[in-house]
């Protein structure tokens, strides 16, 4: 750990906030899951732009010790000595000297959520800065916050007295999958998406991966080991935004545990059914469960989304026994097994993300994107092309698959296409798979790890 890694993506994000920076006076509110890369990236953007600039890390403390902290960071920062020697009482006066001083300072608070969450306050005071002082100066106010309940509630939202101030509102989402490679340049393909089915798109867990280790040894030290990170990392993260996490981990336990339908997590968790449509839309606003709605259907799902409580409760939690009686070898090879298992979902995400860039690069046209489901016909995925009257159809497969599976499966599709309302349309049949072995078939566009934009590192 410790070896900062080369920075990828986050190309579009840092072009927000230079047209942040180049109409300035602006304020920028940056957020997002924790450990999604706010602070690398806004770090990043500082050292890119070269501007003197105050950066300060808010700590889940009292009012006091967050402006006497943001003022010693002035002061050591941009070489203000006076802002340890006042003794402010609010943020706005604060920022106020700081405009007279510097008018084209540029400012960011992380964690501000924290802040709010130990003086809310804060914002109303922030509030008066950004009405009264900081439409006449050249400053740059970022914002950056991990509790996303704080920051979509008592910052972005309609109750909050910054509500419609940002100029910017940018939420930093786990980085595409085409970016492992990068992340893990010694890893074959194969084994960087597994890696990535492991931690997602989120960063800080690809980080603890040294350099050179393996499969293997990314399963035995960062997921079986007994000092797994990914132990208390959900508790962790759960805690830290909610007071009472303990329905929210049930639901997640529950709908790891394959239980999808508001009646069936009710009966798992012992929530009662009119209370759980509150907790489902909050954990899907936090970005942790997800409901699925499939084309020609109204009757939707739910699922878990965040990749890290998906692998704790596919991978870690069932192998604590095994870990804790110190069977470490057993351990590795299950974790594998559990792995493959996962990597269906997983890859159906990817199979998802790869159809998505294929649109956004003219490769395909669609109107809608989904699941189909209904009366016993599941497609994994349709494209549905309502102007063009096609829908190309597709069937997502982990495995590694020949030229007489890939027939075998287009066939399926085609009868599966025969009922739906789209059986008199053109029909285009795809199967996104890890490998093909042979030919691909006539008729049907096989598409492999290989086709997918991962970079090259
Ligand atoms: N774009 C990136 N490319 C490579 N590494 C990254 C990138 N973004 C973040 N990282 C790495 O991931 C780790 C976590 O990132 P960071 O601390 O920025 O996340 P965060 O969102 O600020 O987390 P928290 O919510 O816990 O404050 C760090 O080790 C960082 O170097
Ligand atoms: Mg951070």
């Amino acid at each position: 750990m410790g070896v900062s890694r080369r920075f990828v993506d986050r190309e579009e994000e840092l072009r927000a906030l230079d047209e942040c920076f180049s109409a300035r006076p602006c304020l920028a509110v940056v957020y997002g899951r924790r450990r999604a890369g706010k602070t690398r990236l806004v770090l990043e953007w500082l050292g890119r732009l070269g501007a003197p600039s105050v950066y300060y890390h808010a700590v889940p403390a009292g009012h006091e010790v967050n402006l006497s902290g943001l003022a010693s960071s002035i002061s050591q920062q941009m070489g203000l000595g006076v802002f340890e020697r006042i003794r402010f009482e609010t943020l706005d006066v604060l920022l106020e000297t700081l405009a007279s001083m510097k008018p084209d300072s540029i400012v960011v608070i992380d964690e501000f959520t924290y802040w709010v969450r130990g003086e809310p306050r804060v914002t109303g005071e922030l509030q008066r800065f950004v009405d009264h002082t900081l439409p006449s100066t050249r400053m740059t106010l970022v914002l950056v916050g991990s509790l996303v309940g704080v920051m979509m509630g008592s910052v972005l939202g309609s109750g909050s007295p910054l509500y419609g101030r940002a100029r910017l509102k940018m939420r930093v989402e786990p980085l595409k999958p085409w970016y492992v490679t990068l992340l893990h340049p010694r890893l074959g393909l194969e084994d960087a998406v597994r890696v990535y089915g492991l931690f997602g798109g989120i960063p800080y867990y690809h980080a603890m991966v040294e350099e050179g280790w393996g499969l293997r040894e990314v399963l035995e030290r960062l997921v079986v080991s007994p000092y797994t990170p990914l132990k208390d990392e959900l508790i962790f993260l759960l805690r830290d935004e909610f007071q009472n996490p303990a329905p929210y981990y049930s639901i997640l336990e529950a709908l790891a545990a394959g239980k999808t339908r508001v009646s069936e997590i009710s009966q798992y968790t012992g929530i009662p059914v009119q209370h759980l449509p509150r907790y489902l839309s909050t954990l899907e606003m936090l970005g942790f469960a997800e409901r699925v709605v499939p084309l020609g259907s109204k009757r939707g799902w739910w699922r878990l989304r965040d990749p890290i409580a998906r692998t704790w409760f596919r991978i870690v939690k069932p192998l604590q026994p095994l870990i804790e009686a110190g069977r470490v070898e057993e351990a590795v090879e299950k974790a594998r097994e559990l792995l493959e298992r996962m990597m269906g979902e997983v890859f159906e995400e990817i199979a998802y993300e790869y159809v998505r860039w294929m649109a956004s690069t003219g490769r395909l046209r669609y109107t809608r994107l989904g699941r189909w489901a209904r009366r016993g016909t599941e497609i994994d995925m349709l494209a549905v092309d309502e102007e063009a009257r096609t829908v190309h159809a597709f069937e997502v497969k982990w495995g590694v698959i020949d030229e007489r599976e890939a027939e075998r499966i287009a066939r399926r599709l085609e009868a599966k296409l025969s009922e739906t309302p789209y059986r008199d349309w053109e029909h285009k049949l795809h199967v996104i798979t890890r490998r093909l072995e042979g030919e691909p078939p006539p008729g049907v566009k096989v598409h492999t790890l290989n086709d997918m934009p991962f970079k090259r590192p």
